[in-house]
């Protein structure tokens, strides 16, 4: 389970700044704040607003949708989300707490085995019954409960972790709510738009700035007071050889000329794994990319918009990117260098726009131990056949970004906000 402890830790600003790291970045918004209780009761409706924030714009059917077995449906997410308060907070902590309905323990439970059965992940498109208005009464429900024992606990600093953890939980969620449900709108054929006003967000041009060194002993890892998760600690020193960091994210041009030279049919540019990935899926291009009269559009949380060669190219999975480096004649930073680069200040577009693919296998740092109990099954038991990415996405709530920040996908998969950039030793 992430350490952590009953300290003002979730960040409520919109702000971010431009290397969000908890450990030497900006002051959380609240940090005067001088009673804790006020503190939690205003992190928790926050961020639990978010999540119906996110949601509103989505009909009962939209929310009910299961597009791929690694996608879940926007109602599943919003109740699995207060499920994990339910089971995690209030069925210990909360005397006498009654359950809004003791069978949404086995449908809403996603992968904790040690909290007992749960429902098939493939098949959470199945459960149609609750509906979204009851699960719309199921989280005022865990809403009301948790603002309860905020207020009248005895023991505060017992209970903080769990809330936090919980709230970070969901942000997380919150992400794959947009990325399921554009996945979910890429297969209808109407290109439903999430929001008509969506943009891209602005980033720095690609190819406008001198790559970064970067070598010898530096510290990764997260250090600090501020919250993370177990994947991030214990913090420790690695030993960087001399690379160059690409300041800039890889564009849709740059992928464009990849594409145009043969990239995809090109078997010497890629992993075994990644050359069998492109015969059998038949990508040819990113995902959600489809070709109009002789030109690109993509699917995006806007609908279906014409390809910008300016912006950072996106949905592509690891074996894209890796095949990608090596027709560029580079490779992909690894997480620490990626890390060091970052807290150095010299990337641009670090967060906020792409997750940024690293060549790191997503394994334990030394010394990383898994806590017990259930919370322990959050992050440690996937550390296998996993690659790491860096950075946040356009889709990452605002406080959920920081330096040391582990994310993991397969890396077959593209339907997560994913980019890349370059990295290069030097001679
Ligand atoms: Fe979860």
């Amino acid at each position: 389970m992430p350490r952590s402890s009953a300290s003002r830790r979730i960040r409520l600003s919109e702000s971010e700044g431009s290397v969000p790291d908890s450990g030497g970045g900006a002051a959380p918004a609240t940090e005067a704040v001088p009673d804790p209780r006020h503190f939690w009761r205003e992190a928790f409706r926050t961020v639990r607003g978010e999540t119906e924030r996110r949601v509103a714009p989505l009909s009962a059917e939209d929310q009910v949708v299961q597009s791929m077995p690694d996608a879940s449906p926007a109602k599943w997410h919003r109740a699995h989300v207060t499920w994990f308060f339910e089971e995690f907070l209030l069925r210990r902590f909360a005397p006498g707490y009654k359950p809004f309905d003791d069978r949404f323990a086995y449908l809403f439970n996603s992968y904790y085995v040690s909290a007992g059965p749960r429902h098939a992940r493939p098949q959470r498109g199945m459960i149609t019954r609750p509906g979204a208005a009851e699960v719309t009464a199921y989280r005022a429900h865990i809403d009301g409960a948790v603002m309860a024992l905020i207020e009248s606990t005895n023991d505060l600093a017992a209970l903080a972790p769990i809330v936090e953890i919980g709230l970070h939980h969901e942000q997380q969620h919150q992400e794959l709510l947009l990325t399921d449900i554009l996945h979910a709108f890429s297969l209808n054929a109407t290109h439903p738009a999430y929001d008509p006003r969506w943009r891209w967000p602005n980033g720095a041009k690609a190819g406008t700035a001198a790559s970064v060194p970067v070598a010898g002993i530096h510290r990764i890892g997260h250090d600090g007071d501020g919250f993370c998760f177990d994947n991030e600690r214990p913090a420790h020193e690695v030993l960087l050889a001399p690379v160059r960091l690409s300041r800039t994210l890889v564009s849709n041009g740059e992928w464009l000329e990849f594409m145009a030279d043969g990239g995809y049919a090109t078997p010497t540019l890629w992993l075994s794994d990644g050359f069998a990935a492109v015969e059998a899926q038949g990508w040819s291009a990113p995902g959600y990319w489809r070709q109009i009269d002789g030109e690109w559009f993509s699917m995006t949380l806007g609908g279906l918009r014409r390809v910008d060669p300016a912006a950072p190219v996106c949905h592509v999975s690891y074996y894209e990117a890796d095949a990608f480096a090596r027709w560029a004649g580079k490779h992909l930073p690894s997480e620490a260098e990626w890390e060091v680069a970052a807290r150095a200040g010299a990337l641009a577009d670090a967060f906020g726009i792409v997750w940024q693919w690293t060549r790191s296998a997503y394994s334990p740092y030394p010394g990383y131990s898994v806590c017990e109990g259930a919370l322990g099954e959050y992050n440690g038991k996937f550390m296998v056949n996993q690659m790491v990415l860096r950075g946040s996405s356009l889709a990452t709530p605002a406080g959920h970004s920081r330096a040391s920040y582990r994310n993991f996908f397969y890396p077959t998969a593209r339907w997560q906000f994913s980019g890349l950039r370059l990295a290069q030793f030097d001679d």
